[in-house]
């Protein structure tokens, strides 16, 4: 380690602490030289050691910068075990330095593992994001998190006040909706602001697809293990496909707009998930949210197998029409159908790759360049406003949907604590029912 760079390192992760007590902030950017030979290591921890978040330490590691995962943090040891192993063997233990005491299990592990780390990369389920979050911007710290960044509108609200702490306190934040970091996206919607094919006056965007896991119960299981292994069917921790899943496509309309929905009235509910496994959320949910200029974009996601499915993004213009999609597809064509621009898609980056490309990329260069949690924040607020919209059956704006005081996550997070919504005697759980369920 060349004493130099690991000075710059040590300045630029002070820069943020300085910032904190309130002293004349410093611009990371002019600081010269940090970790530029690539000699100086950059510690990480994983916070949610499951598929994504094993995912997300790969790609961390692909970079080829200088990093080593100093400390895991997961609610369970078996996932945290699980995640060790395949990145010890994949990746060594030189660049896998998590000895037995920097492995952090249970609800309050995230905090441990944070204090070790100068990046933390955030893959647990996504109610807990806007808490892991926070601390990790309390504690200074450059952020990878996954989407979406909340469930419920107290969520979004706390995740818009850290937003503004991280910038404040010039933190890279960068959010996994990779369609951002993909060039079909970047390169077809530079030329729609461009004004390829006019303003835009309406669109459909759709993630119709065949289902997720399902974790079944198990013996000996707490109520609150059960819905923190099978995290997907409840909406505390996944906010219901339409957040979960259809954000990606939803966060492409408002892109696209350059702006987010006033209001939204839909319809939705479970006509296939009706198992004692399905916990709560819907299979399907239609939606038209309405911009401020009068645009409708219609958005619609499906859990139904063995039927015709589609994940994808269309809008319309004064002058033309795009079709995107995230197989790196995206072409542009005039009122007459003649096409104007199609991307190539043969040489197109892994937009999850590349996420933790450019995030440590800035990282090692001493910049400040990302600041991705504000629109996660409103794009996961958009796709709830969704879910209220559906489940409610009523028309709901957006004011009132972001100051809703409908809180889902439970009031004790603890392996005896109950969550808010629990089974019934014959073991169902309740779900939304249009005209009745009160969102807001
Ligand atoms: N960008 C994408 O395309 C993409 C793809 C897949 C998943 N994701 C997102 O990544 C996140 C994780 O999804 P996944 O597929 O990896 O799920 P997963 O179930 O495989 O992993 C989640 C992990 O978080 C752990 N966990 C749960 N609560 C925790 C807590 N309070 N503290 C610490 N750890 C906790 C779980 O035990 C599990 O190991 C979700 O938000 C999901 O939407 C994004």
């Amino acid at each position: 380690m060349k004493p130099s760079n690991a000075n710059s390192r040590r300045d630029f992760m002070k820069t943020a602490a300085l910032a904190t007590a309130g002293a004349t902030m410093l611009n990371p950017i002019s600081i010269p030289g940090a970790y530029a030979a690539g000699s100086d290591v950059i510690k990480i921890a994983l916070i949610g050691c499951g598929g994504r978040g094993t995912g997300a330490a790969f790609q961390a590691f692909e970079t080829g910068h200088n990093l080593k995962l100093v400390a895991m943090a997961d609610a369970f040891e078996d996932q945290l075990e699980d995640s060790y192993s395949k990145l010890l063997q994949k990746f060594g233990k030189e660049k896998v330095d998590v000895p037995q005491e920097r492995k952090f299990t249970g609800f309050d592990a995230y905090k441990n593992a944070i204090k070790e780390a100068d990046v933390v990369l955030i893959a647990t389920p996504p109610g807990f994001r806007p808490t892991h979050f926070e601390e990790a911007i309390n504690q200074n710290k450059q952020v990878f998190m996954e989407k979406p960044v909340a469930t419920d509108a107290t969520g979004i609200r706390k995740v818009l006040e850290v937003a503004e702490k991280a910038k404040a306190k010039k933190l890279n934040v960068v959010v996994g909706l990779q369609r951002r970091y993909q060039d079909n996206y970047i390169e077809t919607i530079k030329r729609i602001h461009d004004g390829a094919i006019g303003d835009i006056v309406g669109g459909q965007v759709f993630w119709n697809g065949g289902g997720v896991w399902v974790r079944e119960r198990q013996p000996g299981q707490t109520e609150m293990e059960y819905q923190m292994r099978n995290w997907y069917y409840f909406n505390w921790l996944c906010g219901d496909h339409i957040v979960e899943q259809h954000v990606h496509n939803i966060d492409v309309a408002n892109w696209v707009k350059g702006s987010y929905p006033v209001k939204a009235e839909g319809t939705g509910g479970r006509l296939i998930r009706t198992g004692k496994d399905n916990g709560e959320i819907f299979d399907h949910h239609v939606v038209l949210f309405t911009y401020d200029d009068g645009t409708v974009i219609h958005s619609e996601c499906r859990h139904f197998p063995g039927v015709h499915n589609r994940v994808d993004e269309s809008f319309q213009g004064t002058k033309g029409r795009t079709f995107m999609h995230a197989g790196n597809h995206g072409v542009l064509w005039d009122a007459k159908g003649n096409e104007l621009y199609k991307h190539n898609g043969e040489h197109n980056a892994n937009p999850y790759q590349t996420e933790h490309n450019e995030l440590f990329g800035a990282i090692v260069k001493g910049e400040y360049k990302f600041a991705d949690a504000e629109n996660a924040a409103k794009s996961t607020m958009t796709a709830i406003m969704g879910r209220y919209a559906t489940y409610s059956g009523k028309i709901i704006n957006w004011d009132e949907a972001l100051n809703s005081e409908v809180e889902l996550m439970p009031d004790t997070l603890d392996w005896n604590a109950m969550p808010k919504v629990v089974p019934g005697e014959d073991g169902y759980y309740p779900h939304a029912i249009p005209g009745k369920t009160k969102v807001i």
